[in-house]
């Protein structure tokens, strides 16, 4: 089984060849960094104008990469929200005129279900259920995946996800876009207990998450402080929300076999270390894909359409772009 998987939910233009066996023919990916980073965030606009240029010559790079034609494929699999509209939409009217095209049938795809289902295609003994913490810059929820359009949503963001608060942040901190790293680099050399920060929700019995009051902290305390010393423990309040809640999670999260990080902050050492921290405490796995299944990407697209393909889930030509599209 082969499958195409094309990605435009966010500031990521992406195209990938993924077969049944879990084998990654082809990934490509063009970012859209510098044409945000003087607005210091993603502008609807111009990322979606930036897909409709990017996505058509990526797909023909994916082909040639793998070796293989339209013809080659048994399904399209195209993101089809939730995500900023515009962007979703030159994704899936691209993977439509395709599938159409080539009479080949169309898996619309949830970009959540993609993140949920990136880990067993990283690893193949990687059993159901299991608990996944997804933190993005647009989510921010703990998940008991179950099985293929199968998951219990345990715990989600009131507010802010908790990468739009690393953002935020860096932004405060004059750190630069895309955050994430940014205050990565500066916590390394801050005090993480330089300066008290709030830990939002931290010991309430529903596994959800709130970050807006911590970025308004962050932004009371910085003309204050030093920015590494900030940066550090910010991240460190961040690191404690994420272990608390999840924490909480596997109390509810009845027989998962491991416990999962993916999305873009996945990719922050402190929060993975303390993460298999946690799963070591409960003798559960820590499966964390490796970082680039964990921000957007195609493959998990790709992947994701596999096993709704292989389940014999495919979707009319007419399906809708959705903005807003909870698992
Ligand atoms: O999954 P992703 O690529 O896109 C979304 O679906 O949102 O995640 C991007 C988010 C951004 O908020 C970025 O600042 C954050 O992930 N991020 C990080 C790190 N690398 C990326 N946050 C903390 N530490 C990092 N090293
Ligand atoms: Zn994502």
């Amino acid at each position: 089984m082969l499958i195409l998987g094309l990605e435009s939910s966010c500031d990521e233009t992406a195209a990938a060849l993924v077969t049944g066996d879990r084998r990654v023919l082809a990934h490509r990916l063009a970012g859209q960094e510098a044409a945000h980073r003087p607005y210091g965030g993603v502008v609807p606009e111009i990322a979606a104008r930036a897909h409709v240029e990017a996505l058509e010559p990526l797909i023909h790079a994916a082909f040639a990469d793998a070796g293989v034609t339209l013809a080659d494929v048994d399904a399209v699999a195209a993101t089809a929200g939730p995500g900023l509209i515009g962007g979703v939409m030159v994704g899936l009217v691209t993977g439509k005129a395709l599938a159409h095209a080539a009479g080949k049938p169309l898996v619309a795809v949830n970009h959540l279900e993609g993140h949920a289902l990136s880990p067993r295609l990283a690893d193949p003994d990687l059993d159901l259920p299991y608990l996944l913490l997804l933190v993005s810059g647009g989510h921010c929820q703990l998940l008991l995946v179950e099985g293929v359009g199968a998951y219990r949503r345990l715990g989600t963001t009131i507010d802010d996800a908790a990468g739009e608060a690393f953002d935020k942040t860096a932004k405060i901190l004059g750190l630069g876009f895309p955050g994430g790293p940014a205050v990565e680099r500066a916590a390394a050399d801050g005090d993480a207990t330089a300066v008290p920060l709030p830990r939002p929700l931290k010991g309430s019995a529903e596994p959800h998450f709130s970050f807006a009051g911590l970025k308004a902290a962050v932004a009371r305390a910085a003309p204050d402080h030093a920015a590494a010393d900030v940066a550090a423990s910010f991240q460190q309040a961040v690191v404690d929300c994420l272990i608390d809640r999840t924490r909480r999670a596997l109390r509810i999260a009845a027989g998962a076999t491991a416990l999962v990080v993916a999305g873009g902050v996945a990719a922050n050492g402190a929060v993975r270390g303390a993460l298999k921290g946690l799963a070591d405490e409960h003798g559960l796995r820590f499966v964390a894909p490796p970082l680039w299944l964990c921000t957007d990407n195609a493959a998990m697209i790709a992947w994701a359409g596999a096993e709704r393909f292989a389940a014999g889930l495919t979707d009319p030509l007419d399906v809708a772009a959705r903005p807003r599209w909870p698992l």
